[in-house]
């Protein structure tokens, strides 16, 4: 029988003999997966879990305290944060290209999280033996068959962490598929916005900058997102949007007129999709008050930009992300 309790009584079964008296480390990215693999270790095994959550500075608003307050509170684990942000973004200084963000991006991570990794192990001692992976089953099949969903994760995922053959890996996702880990995660407790969340780039708003990173704009773009995901939640339209970037167009300007007199500011783009599974995706036909309603909020609360403007282009021939 396939329920979420008894998938979580064979996993605790399974990770508390497999790990012993040893310890684990558990990367949290902020999305689902870890966010469930480190609930689920962190029930087997306690206190012998220590989780790693690399802050780059490229999250979206209240995504960093919803992993270090929320998911913390929920599940008790020990939680390591490594506020990087400042590292991250000199790292990225001068730079627009969208593949070269992504190699800083990633390197840097790597970097952050081995550099962790070794203190913890530094503290802990050498039984420190276990890193927790959120691998789901597609992600199994899909390395042996490769798909494309898979090619889109090797060249993709920032959340790929180093492998280390002084490593044994706990995979306690490696039989679920994504609606089946979050019903496992909602039975865990945890918050509902960690469980449900879209999927998101592990580069973060690194790649939905088009132009050079910088503090003041990723700010911006915070501000203009947490507006439209806000106001599509109000809205009931979460579970039919697969994922809604919200991008800012920094190297454009346009001229618009607000208040007194004649601004010179930038575009912020809603690319709301709807997919099954990222390969290919559609438009969503938004209503249009519910763009009415975003467009307006951000061009009103949100200094510097002073035009919306949606994306209506299907995937093929446009990807998801504008970078
Ligand atoms: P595209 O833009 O290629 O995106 O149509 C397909 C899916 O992949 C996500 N995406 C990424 N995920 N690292 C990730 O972990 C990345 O660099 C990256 N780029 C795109 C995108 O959000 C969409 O779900």
């Amino acid at each position: 029988d396939w329920t979420t309790g008894n998938v979580i009584e064979e996993q605790v079964a399974a990770i508390r003999e497999q790990v012993g008296d040893k310890r684990a480390i558990c990367g949290l990215s902020g999305g689902v997966d870890s966010a469930v693999a480190a609930a689920l270790v962190q029930k087997a095994i306690g206190s012998q879990l220590t989780c790693v959550y690399v802050d780059h500075g490229l999250m979206r608003k209240g995504e960093t305290e919803q992993v270090e307050k929320d998911f913390v509170a929920a599940t008790g684990v020990q939680l390591k944060v490594v506020d990087a942000e400042e590292r991250f973004l000199t790292a990225l200084k001068g730079v627009s290209d969208p593949e070269e963000k992504r190699k800083i991006i990633g390197r840097e991570f790597i970097r952050v999280f081995e550099q962790a990794q070794a203190e913890i192990i530094a503290d802990d001692g050498p039984e420190v033996a276990f890193l927790v992976q959120g691998t789901l089953y597609p992600d199994v099949v899909e390395s042996g068959g490769g798909t494309g969903t898979a090619n889109i994760k090797s060249h993709h995922n920032v959340g790929g962490l180093p492998e280390d053959l002084e490593f044994q890996l706990i995979e306690p996702l490696r039989k679920l598929f994504k609606d089946e880990v979050r019903m496992v995660g909602q039975e865990l407790g945890l918050p509902e916005e960690i469980v449900q969340r879209q999927p998101f780039p592990g580069p973060g708003l690194g790649i939905r900058i088009v132009g050079e990173v910088t503090k003041e704009r990723l700010d911006l773009l915070r501000d203009a997102d947490a507006i439209a995901r806000e106001e599509l939640t109000a809205a009931g339209l979460d579970r039919e949007i697969w994922q809604c970037p919200v991008v800012l167009l920094a190297d454009v300007r346009s001229v618009g007129v607000q208040g007194d007199g004649r601004t010179y500011g930038h575009p912020i783009v809603l690319r709301p999709v709807s997919s099954e599974d990222a390969m290919t995706a559609d438009w969503s036909r938004l209503p249009y008050d519910v763009l009415a309603k975003i467009s307006t909020r951000i061009t009103n609360e949100v200094r510097d930009v002073n035009r919306v403007v949606v994306d209506v282009t299907s995937k093929p021939p446009g990807t998801i992300e504008w970078e």
